[in-house]
């Protein structure tokens, strides 16, 4: 059994004064919570704030981003030392804005990967496909290659979350339908367990992203392969945020 993880992307949003409010809105709403594991990805500029704000409870700690070497002459950078330095556990690597904006491409994600988990984190992979990848029926072909490219048996299980966010479901208010996001899951699922094997693949949590709202969480989580959600617009919010991680905590109670 797969214990369901909420992350929030907050992407670059919120003050300091603003991201304090929203973790203290969290922190408090997860209070009676069980079952589901919580995790916030503020700007780097905040995570040390965070981090404080978030001891003693069971909010996690992640970023955005990280660069693959341990330190150097990188301006810009920040390293996978400096996170967990900071009280990070967790790092988004290849998300789509990084791929399409910031030029990431496959071979230099396999080096953050392991950077990441090497120092101690877990890396939370992103991979998925354009809507013109889609509608080219090309969405396989891509997520497998996004996946190859990163991926392999050398990468720990245990400190490994893959997330499928369709690049036309985010912020767009478009969401894939719960059998459109399942149907990846369970081939990202398939690939995971030719790479490892099927009971290490059954251990690795697959997430969704794209406009994951509290209307629609619980119908993508109830998914069998669906194990959680990367939130952007939504996480901003403290209620809505909330709201899907209780809809991950109403899952989870439900038979199988
Ligand atoms: P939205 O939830 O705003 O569509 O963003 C999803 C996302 O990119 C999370 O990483």
């Amino acid at each position: 059994m797969r214990t369901p993880l909420i992350a929030g992307n907050w992407k670059m949003h919120k003050t300091l004064a603003e991201a304090s409010e929203l973790v203290k809105g969290i922190r408090e709403g997860v209070g009676g919570i069980s079952g589901v594991e919580v995790l916030v990805c503020p700007p780097y500029q905040h995570l040390f704030p965070i981090a404080e704000a978030v001891k003693g409870s069971a909010v996690k700690l992640g970023a955005q981003n990280a660069h693959f070497e341990l330190e150097g002459a990188f301006t810009g950078e920040i390293s996978v030392p400096m996170l967990v330095d900071a009280g990070c556990t967790h790092v988004i690597l290849g998300h789509s804005e990084r791929r399409q904006y910031f030029a990431e491409d496959g071979p230099l994600l396999a080096k953050k990967v392991r950077a990441a988990v090497n120092g101690g984190l877990t890396a939370v992979y992103c991979v998925g496909e354009t809507l013109e990848e889609r509608e080219s029926g090309r969405t396989a072909a891509v997520v497998e290659r996004h996946m190859t490219e990163a991926i392999g048996k050398d990468v720990p299980a245990d400190r490994l979350v893959i997330a499928y966010e369709p690049v036309w479901a985010i912020g767009t208010g478009k969401t894939a339908t719960p059998d459109q996001a399942q149907e990846v899951h369970a081939l990202i699922r398939g690939l995971l367990a030719s790479k490892y094997d099927q009971a290490t693949a059954e251990s690795i949590r697959i997430l969704y992203g794209g406009s994951v709202k509290p209307g629609n969480a619980e119908t993508l989580l109830a998914q069998p392969d669906i194990d959680g959600a990367l939130v952007g617009g939504a996480c901003l919010a403290a209620g809505d945020f909330v709201a899907i991680i209780q809809a991950a905590e109403t899952t989870v109670a439900m038979p199988s």
